[in-house]
């Protein structure tokens, strides 16, 4: 009979550690269970027979750095799906868009960054609610996706989904905007996927935050909620950098900057709250007061 590895709390403080510095991700004392059943399979690949040994391979072998990469990957939650939160990407559509078509038109160019999209739904979504909004002709209308897991980036880049990604799109847009694949599976439509592009980036990685151009909107959905406050606060602080001036960030539903920073505008919309950066504003997020900490923040 095989043992079975088994997860002891010192090992899972070490491993966690490791896992917080490499992408900012916090695990609590009760996820300790679910880290040992997800990376069992990353032992068995490895031909590890326990946690010490493969803490050891995370720290010391020369593959570790990428096995790190593969451990967080298991660890984290990829759950997504077509019009997550469609009230908030509505709104986007029918409060925010026009907006910024206005104040871009010197340039004519519009660049919404999806951080954190996991397998594609969102950026897909974001570009089938700007096609059917109408983009204007001739304009350079951009959708990146990027993600810290190379294997949910692959997946966007092939785009094909099975039901359980439709859940909550209506079939009109899987009607016009996806075609029939084999499985019972619908590949998104040359159309959507022009808008989109797609790259792995870990969010906690300033320096390489810091490559990507200005952008007009910035989703950040179910992402932050997995993130220690200090590596939080340094990516809302690159997303403060990334945004032009007047560009706005959204988050998922049960996040908020609250007690993070004051330096967006809050932009109160009919469904929903976003976070607009100030159209004069310098180039970094002003540090948190601590009067604005114990009013709680914005
Ligand atoms: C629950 S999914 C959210 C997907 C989508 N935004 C949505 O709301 O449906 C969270 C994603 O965040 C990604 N993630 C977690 N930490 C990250 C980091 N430090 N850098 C980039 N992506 C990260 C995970 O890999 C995962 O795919």
């Amino acid at each position: 009979m095989t043992s079975v590895a088994l997860l002891a709390l010192e090992e899972f403080r070490l491993i966690r550690e490791l896992i917080l510095k490499y992408c900012g991700v916090v695990l609590g004392d009760d996820q300790r269970g679910y880290v040992e059943r997800r990376l069992r399979d990353r032992l068995a690949l490895l031909g590890i027979s326990d946690f010490r040994g493969y803490y050891r391979y995370l720290r010391f072998d020369p593959a570790g750095p990428q096995e790190i990469e593969d451990a967080a990957e298991s660890i984290t939650t990829h759950e997504t799906y077509f019009f997550r939160e469609d009230y908030q990407l509505r709104a986007f559509r029918d409060e925010v868009l026009s907006g910024l078509y206005e104040s871009r038109k010197p340039l004519r160019r519009v660049a919404i960054w999806s951080a954190g999209c996991s397998t594609g739904e969102e950026p897909y979504t974001l570009a089938m609610m700007l096609l059917e909004a109408g983009i204007p002709k001739d304009w350079d209308v951009r959708i990146f996706g990027s993600d810290l897991s190379r294997r949910v980036i692959a997946h966007a880049r092939r785009g094909l989904y099975g039901p359980s990604s439709f859940r909550a799109c209506p079939d009109r847009y899987r009607q016009q905007y996806f075609r029939p694949a084999p499985d019972g599976c619908y590949e998104v439509s040359r159309e959507v996927r022009a808008l989109c592009h797609f790259g792995q980036l870990n969010l906690v990685d300033a320096a390489r935050v810091a490559l990507i151009g200005k952008l007009d909107a910035i989703f950040c959905r179910n992402v932050l909620i997995y993130l220690e406050p200090s590596a939080k606060r340094a990516v809302v602080d690159q997303f403060f950098r990334r945004l032009a001036p007047g560009g706005v960030l959204l988050l998922g539903h049960s996040e908020s900057l609250l007690s993070m920073t004051t330096a967006f505008e809050p932009v109160v919309l009919s469904s929903d709250l976003v976070y607009r950066r100030p159209a004069q504003s310098t180039e970094s997020l002003p540090a948190l007061a601590e009067d604005d900490l114990s009013r709680g923040g914005r």
